[in-house]
């Protein structure tokens, strides 16, 4: 929309380029103070904070007026000249020669979300309103600049993206989180777990693939890791081993983690993120085996048994005297999905890596190295009750042309917690999905 500004239009993040301009920024209401003759409007645009600076000796009376009347989040254009202010917030000031208000929010129905505390399902209510607070705000630019870095990474390495379908016939994550919908004529369709099963046909078509969507999970877990709905990328590799899975997972996190600290700065700022953590996240992640890491944690205290899948506690256990990811492989065959390729060596384990975030964040990445025998596969599929009539399509991979393969899956809003030092995954999503909340 062309909004008709007094001056030259800008953002509060170009105010350095126009030190001693008049402009015209449009925003809302964030802040004010007064003190009589003069009040301090803050404004925000989307792109930062300013503090204006309204006179009243300097305006007509009925501007002054309502500027110093004005109600927090209403809409206005301010129009005024712009100072250079160490001491203000953004380092600029605006000395205020006009004011058109937008919209006021009335008085009577003020914004909900004032500077005092609020509890978590209020604001979680009102999550519409809540992104406009600076804390939100920063944690969903730092998300953007991951899926951008993330998508840069796969762009600039061969990888084509190729998206997979959201409504699917069968399962690829196991039976027991799938959301079923009704599709026409009495057919049934699940909520696509993962678009793994399809990059494989794809990475078969063009070598190297991924894909990048939302991806669903009926998991009744109320951790403060798990949402119902959730973003996640997807690379797969053709002639391709678990130790090349590794490797790009490897590279692809350096690499992201990188643009945060270079790109999102001022964010992590805002968010009092130890940025220490964040710098000394560098190649080669430490590497340990399953059976290993079963060892590591008995003898930190954790009941697990060879077998068992790790829980949120241990995945803390097991990196808290670390300061990088741990890639931790070859799973039990019996944890794991049925499409795993299993160690050669070793049937009972399956050539699995999950990455494991440091700090409490937990397994950021799961993949590995697909199973590409025809034979293997439907056993796999019988052992796992899965319909063979699902998987058809799928089964012709392995008849035409089958090789070593393998890829992972990296979910975003782990990701984006971890980078922000976030305490839970649901403030990493703009209108996040959860066992109990599907709105707003
Ligand atoms: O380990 P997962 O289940 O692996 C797969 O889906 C594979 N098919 C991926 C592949 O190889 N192409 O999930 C991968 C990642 C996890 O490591 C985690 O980051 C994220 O997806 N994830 C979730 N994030 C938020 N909420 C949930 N309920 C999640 N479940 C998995
Ligand atoms: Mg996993």
């Amino acid at each position: 929309m062309s909004v008709e500004t007094a001056a030259p239009r800008i953002t509060i993040a170009e105010a350095g380029k126009h030190v001693g301009e008049t402009v015209s920024i449009p925003g809302w209401l964030y802040n004010l103070r007064r003190s009589g003759k003069i009040c301090f409007p803050q404004l925000r645009d989307g792109t930062g904070v300013i503090q204006c600076v309204a006179v009243k000796s300097n305006l007509p009376e009925e501007t002054f007026e309502a500027l110093k009347n004005l109600t927090q989040e209403s809409s206005l254009i301010v129009t005024g000249k712009l100072r250079e202010e160490s001491r203000a917030p953004g380092g600029y000031e605006l000395d205020v020669e006009q004011a058109h208000i937008v919209q006021r929010v009335p008085e009577d129905d003020p914004y909900p979300i004032t500077p005092k505390e609020h509890g978590t399902d209020f604001l979680m209510d009102h999550r519409h309103l809540w992104i406009r607070s600076r804390r939100q705000h920063a944690i969903l630019r730092v998300r953007a600049e991951v899926i951008r870095a993330i998508r840069d990474y796969f762009d600039s390495n061969g990888f084509v993206l190729v998206d997979t379908p959201i409504f699917t016939p069968a399962a690829c994550e196991g039976t027991t989180t799938l959301f079923e919908v009704d599709y026409f004529e009495d057919q049934k369709v699940y909520l696509t777990q993962s678009g793994q099963l399809y990059n494989e046909a794809t990475a078969m078509a063009f070598g190297k693939t991924y894909c990048f969507g939302p991806t669903f999970r009926a998991e009744k877990s109320k951790t403060r890791r798990h949402l119902t709905e959730f973003w996640m990328v997807e690379p797969e590799m053709t002639y391709a081993d678990l130790d090349d899975v590794k490797k790009v997972a490897e590279e692809m996190i350096v690499f992201c983690v990188r643009r945060v600290l270079d790109n999102r700065r001022a964010e992590l700022k805002e968010l009092d993120r130890d940025v220490s953590k964040l710098e000394a996240i560098q190649a080669p992640f430490h590497r340990m085996s399953y059976d290993d890491a079963v060892v590591k944690l008995q003898a930190k205290g954790s009941e697990i048994q060879w077998g068992g899948d790790f829980g949120n506690a241990d995945e803390t256990l097991l990196t808290e005297d670390l300061d990088r990811p741990v890639m931790v492989d070859r799973f039990p065959t019996g944890i794991k999905a049925f499409y795993f390729e299993t160690d050669p060596n070793r049937p009972e384990v399956a050539l699995g890596v999950d990455v494991i975030a440091p700090e409490g964040y937990g397994e950021i990445i799961g993949g590995g190295q697909r199973a590409h025998s025809l034979d293997v596969l439907l056993k796999r599929l019988e052992e796992h009750n899965l319909p063979k009539e699902a998987f058809d399509w799928y089964l012709d991979l392995r008849k035409y042309g089958a090789v070593p393969h393998g890829g992972f899956g990296m979910g975003v809003e782990r990701f984006t917690a971890w980078m922000c030092g976030t305490e839970h995954i649901r403030e990493t999503i703009a209108f996040p999905r959860m066992l109990y909340r599907t709105r707003p």
